[in-house]
């Protein structure tokens, strides 16, 4: 086995490795062979890849082998010298501090230090080399049009880090919390190691550290304290604890402290664990605080992290040393000042798209398309999207239409009925683009012709076009640095949307995934269409009999009769690392912005379709700063327990990744979903704000409504879903405009409780909805924390809205038959709320309604955004604002935009004194409108249309209860 790399052990990783930098690709042996094509669009013999062309080198991943040399022990690290102070930063020069060890390629002898004290809230460090070698592209530095880096701005005399150094024994540097003495990051003890295409640098970190972040991954939210987190985009089935599509290089850390002294030392899991989880008994506030900052390394190179108990080693694959320092000191303002200052605030998006998503692979046909939707609604449960997988396709290739299974001539049919009830579809669109076989006329491609003459494909190093393989055969790939590759993309889906009206796109493949190793398809182009080199799920040997977990106690008879069936995962590749772009890059280098290129283009796409509208994007590969234009899906997950628990921890992480617009497959993706994880999934995924149920071909249907028990929970969960619609907008609208989180961690919310630390078995909606669901089979109950008891938080049970009775830092048990998620009200909040209506349209034209959840001492507030639903740069708008304090709600109207829908009705938790007349603007409301539940201190107020006429939000009121 060669030993070559440094980087942790994955398949891809492997192949990827296999390449040396700017190494000619060799055209892969291929061997004959025909099998059935056994896609729903075409039925023919082709020929099939051979499965070798997928396989890479078989390298050892240095991290997995014991004689590798570890790059701390040899090399020699650097000396500070000509050192600049001035009020906004430090410049230095760093020397090699003795003879190169050239370990893993060779050292950069010369090296400049920049350190500036960009804002009030951050400061940046930038280690690069002193001479930028145009002939190593691997130190390339990142233009600001791809990757903004964050500038300078405003004064930085609150700045609450420093900056410290020294060169003993070599160069070292750390930041530190001024106010408590914290240090926050330092690469003390430990040497930095620069060279052409391997570049280290270790930092310690305190025993028990909660760090959170550097995706994506599935992994539990809390990051384990001895593993590597590979950053490199790939497409793999969801596997856990390995490198996926998107690249995140950004943490979160939070440390904890005794309330009574900040600048003591950090305090250890294992000290709480001693001190018991739970309070003293008579405790009435927490006896602990905590502080987080953010760290963002701006690189888009390979890199690993290898998370140790004490430290963690970063190593890349080129690039900058280029890190940003995020002081917070709460987990929002951490996330907040990522999202301002460095990456971009999230996409505001559509009000249709917080509607339910219903997708699959193999929907086959236009017949059955439209009869999912219309089934979808003889059940009445709420559908908003339907979505089609490549099935539509004209044999895998972008921009067409299977001719046969869904012809043109079906398509006004279709739109105009599918538009007329309000309801949207959006299309897979896949990143390979089809070449077609020269000496069959018939197989011409429009789209492949234009962007071949425009120059848009990636090529080899020689010049020639890159040829990879993916569903549709041979194919090439789009080079977004090209100068003519957006806009051809853009006219091409301008051009289509004239054939398909689409509302949105889900940009699939994009990390980006090619099923051969290097550039498969040179001299082999005769051969298209040729079959990937692997057999799709449901071709012949690749049959799902794949379960969930008891799955066989209540399906005993479905079960036994499963067969052992073979069941392949899909094939895990990518364009390999020499593959080039116009302007030289190579992908070695360029490979985790793929994804999010593509997704910049797409969102300009959908700008010139829709002028002024909101862009929907669902994309794979995603880098930081992607949610400025897309939401992500969490890919290829299994229909397994363990994968709707992991959907809640992939959220919270892309939460803090400045996506908020993620969910996953609900009921799963993989293998077969059955009545019970289904129905516990749509309930739990319908308080992610990306809402999609959807599955691989060949596994069996899951829509909702192939299970009554599944189609109750969907429509009992997705009633509370549309109820909150107007809260969910609010909060998007939040994020957008200040960098807050969507789904949060119950740490975020409760800093003071370190045992919140890793939760991600439960999660909030903003800051006052808890969700708890149940995630493991056969139980009625399950277990949760109600955080923030020990600090005089009240929690309400959204069906009852009896304020619940927990004690404070104790799991408790909570009741959760089958079809039942426990949602909770936080105390404080004034929730906004809509009457559902089958579509988000629909819901739209209904009236509002409150919820006042009041905290213990009585008050509560909340906002309400309201705007068209769908402009980018909405002409009016209302922003409005709730409060109430001593049995009064104050309604405070801002803006112009107008909303004749009327108030509905109000219901108030945790009344204290009980009730007294109802007034709205100091006009009693007819007592057949209140209901007041002495026994639950709970006051409904329904029927109040007739006293808003005209709407709820024409101007400002107050009610009052006492
Ligand atoms: C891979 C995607 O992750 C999956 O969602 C899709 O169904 C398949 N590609 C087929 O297009």
């Amino acid at each position: 086995m060669a030993r070559t790399s440094f980087l942790q052990a994955s398949v891809l990783l492997s192949s990827f490795l296999s390449f040396t930098h700017a190494q000619s690709a060799t055209p892969t042996q291929l061997g004959w062979s025909t099998t059935l094509n056994g896609t729903p669009t075409s039925f023919r013999s082709v020929f099939t890849i051979p499965a070798s062309a997928d396989a890479g080198a078989d390298v050892l991943p240095n991290i997995q082998d014991p004689q590798a040399v570890n790059a701390q022990d040899v090399c020699p690290g650097y000396k500070a010298s000509q050192l600049r102070e001035t009020d906004a930063g430090l410049s230095a020069v760093l020397t090699l501090a003795g003879k190169p060890c050239n370990v893993y390629g060779t050292d950069v002898e010369t090296l400049t230090l920049k350190v500036e004290f960009q804002s009030k809230d951050r400061l940046a460090v930038n280690i690069r080399p002193a001479q930028l070698d145009a002939s190593n592209s691997s130190h390339w530095v990142i233009p600001e049009s791809l990757i903004p880096r964050p500038r300078a701005e405003g004064s930085h005399a609150d700045l609450d880090l420093e900056f410290d150094w020294s060169n003993e024994p070599s160069f070292w540097f750390s930041v530190t919390r001024k106010s408590s003495g914290d240090i926050i990051f330092t690469t003390k003890g430990s040497h930095l190691v620069y060279e052409n295409q391997f570049v280290e640098f270790v930092n310690s970190l305190p025993e028990d550290y909660n760090l959170y972040g550097l995706g994506e991954r599935i992994h539990g939210l809390k990051l384990n304290n001895n593993f590597t987190a590979t950053i490199y985009a790939a497409d793999v089935g969801d596997p856990i604890d390995r490198n996926l599509y998107g690249s995140h290089p950004f943490y979160l850390e939070t440390r904890y402290f005794d309330a009574s002294n900040k600048t003591k030392k950090p305090l250890k899991q294992s000290d709480l664990h001693q001190r018991s989880f739970g309070y003293e008994p008579n405790a009435s506030k927490s006896p602990y605080t905590s502080a987080s900052h953010g760290v963002y390394y701006r690189n888009l190179h390979g890199m690993d992290v290898v998370l140790s108990p004490s430290n963690m080693t970063w190593r890349t694959l080129g690039g900058e040393i280029d890190l940003f320092f995020f002081d917070g000191p709460t987990q929002p303002a951490v996330t907040n000042q990522y999202q301002t200052s460095a990456i971009g605030l999230p996409a505001m998006q559509s009000y249709w798209t917080f509607g339910y998503h219903q997708c699959r692979w193999g929907y086959r046909n236009w017949t059955e398309t439209r009869s999912i939707v219309e089934t979808m609604r003889a059940f009445n449960i709420p559908m908003e999207t339907i979505w089609l997988d490549i099935d539509y396709m004209d044999q895998y290739r972008d921009f067409t239409l299977d001719p046969v299974t869904f012809p043109p001539s079906g398509v006004a049919d279709f739109f105009d009925w599918l538009h007329s009830n309000n309801q949207h579809f959006v299309p897979i669109v896949d990143a390979a683009i089809y070449i077609p076989n020269p000496t069959n006329a018939s197989d011409a491609y429009d789209t492949y012709t234009r962007g071949n003459e425009s120059g848009v494909f990636l090529t080899n190093p020689d010049g020639s076009q890159y040829i990879g393989a993916v569903w549709p055969g041979y194919t090439v790939f789009p080079d977004w640095m090209s100068s003519n590759g957006v806009a051809w993309w853009v006219k091409e889906m301008v051009e289509w949307y004239k054939e398909v009206p689409f509302s949105g796109f889900w940009v699939d493949m994009t990390e980006v995934s090619s099923f051969c190793v290097g550039s498969c398809g040179t001299g082999n182009v005769t051969l298209n269409p040729v079959h990937p080199p692997f057999s799709l799920p449901g071709e012949v040997g690749n049959v799902v009999f794949d379960y969930p977990e008891g799955f066989n106690i209540t399906n005993a008879t479905e079960a036994a009769s499963a067969s052992a069936g073979a069941s392949s995962d899909l094939a895990v590749h990518a364009v390999s690392p020499n593959a080039t772009h116009a302007n030289g890059m190579e992908e070695y280098d360029v490979h985790n912005v793929w994804g999010h290129q593509i997704i910049n283009a797409t969102y300009q796409g959908l700008l010139s379709v829709f002028p002024g509208k909101r862009p929907f994007i669902i994309g794979r590969s995603t880098f930081a700063g992607s949610g400025k234009w897309a939401g992500h899906w969490g890919g290829d997950n299994a229909s397994k327990w363990a994968y709707m628990f992991f959907s809640i921890p992939q959220a919270l992480s892309f939460s803090l990744f400045g996506i908020p617009m993620f969910g996953v497959d609900t009921c799963g993706f993989n293998g077969n979903t059955d009545a019970e994880l289904c129905s516990r999934w749509m309930q739990l995924s319908a308080f992610f704000p990306f809402y999609r149920n959807h599955n691989v071909l060949s596994a069996i249907s899951q829509e909702p409504y192939q299970w009554e028990s599944v189609a109750s929970a969907s429509r009992s969960a997705m009633h509370i879903r549309y109820s909150l619609l107007p809260y969910m907008y609010t909060l998007f609208h939040q994020a957008h405009t200040t960098g807050s989180t969507v789904m949060r961690a119950l740490a975020w919310e409760f800093p003071n409780e370190p045992q919140l630390a890793g939760v991600d078995t439960q999660f909030l909606l903003g800051p006052s909805i808890l969700v708890t669901p149940v995630l493991e089979p056969q139980v009625d109950t399950v277990k949760g924390v109600f955080p923030g008891l020990i600090d005089g938080e009240s929690w309400y049970d959204w069906y009852t809205g009896e304020r619940v009775k927990a004690e404070a830092g104790v799991n408790t048990t909570i009741s959760a038959p089958l079809g039942h998620i426990p949602v909770y009200v936080r105390g404080g909040s004034v929730l906004p709320t809509q009457e559902p209506g089958y579509t988000t349209t629909d819901s739209r034209k209904n009236p509002w309604g409150l919820i006042v959840a009041l905290s213990a001492d009585g008050e509560a507030s909340g906002s309400l955004y309201v705007d068209d639903g769908e402009s980018l740069e909405p002409s009016a708008t209302l922003d409005i604002s709730f409060a109430a304090v001593s049995g009064q709600l104050k309604v405070d109207v801002r803006g112009e935009f107008k909303d004749n829908n009327t108030l509905g009705n109000v219901t108030v938790l945790g009344l204290t004194g009980g009730c007294g007349p109802v007034k709205l603007n100091g006009q009693p409301v007819d007592t057949a409108k209140v209901n007041c539940n002495q026994d639950t201190s709970v006051l409904k107020l329904s029927g109040l249309n007739d006293l808003t006429n005209g709407g709820a939000w024409q101007g400002n009121w107050t009610l009052s209860w006492t």
